[in-house]
């Protein structure tokens, strides 16, 4: 099993005095001002639970939006503070961008077009040509950042996510002595459904412009490479995953991401949570009942309202269940200013009122919903105490949520009812795969987690954690790396870089 300490070890070994830089949109603490104090928090994603290990583990420098208010107090005149705020490992320098820039960039390229384009959930993209600019414009900025960061010493840059795919080939044009791999979030789709982006071929030559190119599985890899060989003149090599671009080489390869599992464990075994448990049970009323779960960002691509609408069908087709289970649903609001979003909140509303008004009775309601960021202890509480827990994403890279809920489950109890949809379906064989669109499946599904005996909970829950022990962030971050400096090595950068080091 890959440990923090094997995954420093092969850093030493593989990257020697390059230089470790991980760039992203958003960073892994925020500080926000409370009483006007600068107070930090870690966002809700994937990325952090996924990089942040990997960057205390190696150090370096990670460069990302100051999008708190209370950045500007804690940074140094180089925009840069060291990180985690409690036990300090690495450093995380800022860009800054304007309000214009956080809208066109964020909020309408990312957000409006890219994350609605990349995800089959039947949100319809916009592609608004100043949003597109300032894209543009803000990749460039974090691609000056980088350059001055890296000077002319060798590094490793990691891009992060759908954000910066122009990125890449900034660097390159830039002839810096640098290594470049992407790390794809998010899923990569059909290109019949990739080529309505009018900055197609852009976004293909940005990402092209790495040396490694990652995503989940494969199945978005080969999305990715039929998309370029339809957009581009390229040769694509399907054999070993790999696109010749000009003179350059991309290996695409797939990557499932995940977690600190050891780290997930130990926190959950914790009396601190243990506390935390019986404090919830009594102040929400959640004491003697059976609970499922579901934490999401809320997001139209976490199928949380076709959760809501099995849930309700549960009840309506096994009403002995009414006063004895209970939904729990805890979010994290994001990207509200958009309008999908407004809606989506709206919608979710509704359908908790609807089904709670419908169902509950004194002193018991079948959806306990909080969309208010709950802290982290309160979070792996719920997990604990959680008879099932629900991922019903209608697309979604790899959704992290289930593996976290496998890796805080030390007592081998639990089911989880997993999307086919999600990445972790092709690892989590032993959850309750069912296709969130099918809510009379789901609803069955949520009575076969509440009915099943604990044995078969206990064997199901035993091969799960065995699976994301051994597949651990520290592996995932291993292969990357192991990867990209394999292939960097037969690249022109990496070729002169070793030379002039004088290594082979
Ligand atoms: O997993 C995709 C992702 O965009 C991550 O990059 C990010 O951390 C997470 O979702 C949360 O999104 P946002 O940064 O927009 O709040």
């Amino acid at each position: 099993m890959w440990t923090k300490q094997d995954l420093q070890a092969l850093v030493q070994r593989q990257t020697g005095d390059y230089r470790l830089v991980i760039v992203s949109n958003r960073q892994p603490y925020i500080h926000n001002l409370v009483d006007g104090q600068p107070q930090f928090v870690i966002p809700a994603g994937g990325l952090t639970s996924a990089l942040d290990p990997l960057m205390q583990a190696c150090g370096g420098t990670w460069i990302a939006y100051g999008g708190g208010q209370g950045d500007r107090y804690i940074v140094d005149q180089d925009n840069r503070v060291m990180v985690p705020p409690d036990d300090p490992a690495y450093s995380l320098r800022l860009v800054w961008l304007t309000e214009q820039e956080e809208q066109g960039y964020y909020y309408g390229f990312s957000n409006e077009a890219l994350w609605p384009l990349c995800h089959n959930a039947y949100t319809e993209p916009v592609f608004d040509s100043r949003d597109w600019r300032t894209y543009q414009q803000v990749n460039r900025k974090f691609a000056d950042l980088v350059l001055d960061e890296v000077g002319d010493r060798p590094a490793v840059v990691l891009t992060q996510d759908y954000h910066l795919a122009l990125l890449p080939q900034y660097l390159r044009e830039a002839d810096a002595p640098i290594i470049t791999g992407q790390f794809w979030h998010i899923p990569w789709p059909h290109a019949e459904i990739f080529r309505i982006c009018p900055w197609q071929s852009e976004l293909v030559e940005g990402l092209l412009g790495n040396n490694l190119l990652g995503f989940h599985i494969g199945d978005h890899c080969s999305n990715f490479m039929d998309t370029a060989s339809r957009t581009l003149p390229v040769r694509v090599d399907q054999e070993y995953n790999r696109i010749d671009y000009r003179d350059d080489t991309t290996l695409v390869r797939p990557f499932p991401i995940s977690i600190d599992f050891d780290d997930i464990c130990q926190f959950s075994e914790s009396p601190e949570v243990t506390e935390e448990m019986v404090r919830i049970q009594d102040e929400w009323g959640l004491g003697g009942q059976i609970i499922g779960l579901g934490i999401d960002r809320v997001d139209y691509t976490k199928g949380i309202p076709h959760r809501f609408r099995a849930i309700g069908r549960f009840f309506e087709k096994y009403p002995q269940y009414l006063g004895k289970v209970v939904f729990v649903q805890a979010g994290v609001l994001s990207r509200s200013d958009i309008e999908a979003y407004q809606q989506l909140g709206g919608q979710i509303d509704h359908l908790v009122d609807e089904i709670n008004g419908r169902f509950g009775r004194a002193g018991w309601q079948p959806i306990v919903y909080k969309p208010d960021d709950l802290p982290a202890v309160t979070l792996m509480a719920l997990r604990r105490l959680s008879r099932f827990c629900i991922v019903s994403s209608l697309h979604d890279g790899m959704n992290l949520v289930a593996k976290e809920f496998v890796a805080s489950r030390f007592d081998d109890d639990g089911v989880l009812i997993l999307s086919p949809f999600a990445g972790a379906a092709l690892e989590l064989t032993q959850s309750l795969i069912v296709n969130p669109y099918a809510t009379e499946e789901m609803a069955e599904a949520i009575r076969d987690a509440v009915t099943m005996p604990q044995t078969e909970r206990r064997y199901r829950m035993q091969q799960m954690r065995g699976t994301v022990r051994e597949n651990n962030i520290y592996k995932w971050a291993a292969r990357l790396l192991v990867e990209l400096m394999q292939c960097a090595r037969g690249s022109k950068v990496g070729r002169s870089l070793y030379a002039s080091a004088g290594m082979r």
